[in-house]
């Protein structure tokens, strides 16, 4: 799988699948979570809001990864997501690591070839943008998967020096 960074709009992109950073209750918020449902319409929230009623009455859980249509977004699936609040529990590393590897298998399932990743956790959820970075491109490019684009859409310029940075890091080539 390609991992390309990016400057940009998630709700922008070309891709087969966006991921969202959403919370447990799938029933929007702030941020890209935000972004998202605004400019994909209510079609989203409505599929969300089935999911709830049905078999994700507890809503999702943090780590895991759950697909909805993309209503009017170019994309056309949305993979939402629930990233760890950064300093909540004892491990940070594993549930960020385990929302990219349940994105990644849910594209997988939905046959999704190219998907676009924000930077998951660090903006409501405060996870700190150097380490994310690291933790999000390793897990990436360690997960196997029959995606052939992975590409990590940052909004502003900090962001996406931080997982630039890291990107060169993890592979110097
Ligand atoms: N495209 C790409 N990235 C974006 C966009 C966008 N349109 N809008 C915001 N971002 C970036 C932010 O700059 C940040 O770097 O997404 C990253 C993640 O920030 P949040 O959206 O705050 O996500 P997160 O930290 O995971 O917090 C999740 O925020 O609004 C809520 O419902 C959401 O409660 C959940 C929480």
């Amino acid at each position: 799988m390609r991992i390309t960074v990016v400057r940009g709009d998630i709700t922008e992109q070309q891709v087969d699948a966006i991921v969202n950073a959403a919370n447990s209750s799938l029933l929007g918020g702030g941020g890209v979570d935000g972004a998202i449902h605004r400019r994909g319409g209510p079609a989203i929230l409505e599929e969300c809001r089935r999911l709830r009623v049905g078999h994700l009455g507890g809503g999702l859980p943090v780590g895991q990864a759950v697909a909805t249509t993309a209503g009017n977004l170019p994309a056309r699936w949305v993979i939402h997501t629930v990233g760890p609040v950064f300093g909540e529990g004892h491990d940070n590393i594993g549930p960020l690591a385990s929302c990219f590897r349940e994105a990644l298998r849910v594209a997988d399932e939905l046959g999704a070839r190219t998907v676009a990743f924000p930077a998951i956790s660090t903006g409501v959820y405060r996870y700190p943008l150097e380490e994310a970075a690291y933790v999000s491109l390793w897990t990436l490019a360690r997960t196997p998967t029959s995606v052939d684009e992975a590409r990590v859409v940052l909004f502003d310029q900090k962001a996406y020096d931080a997982f630039d940075r890291a990107r060169q890091a993890l592979d110097p080539s």
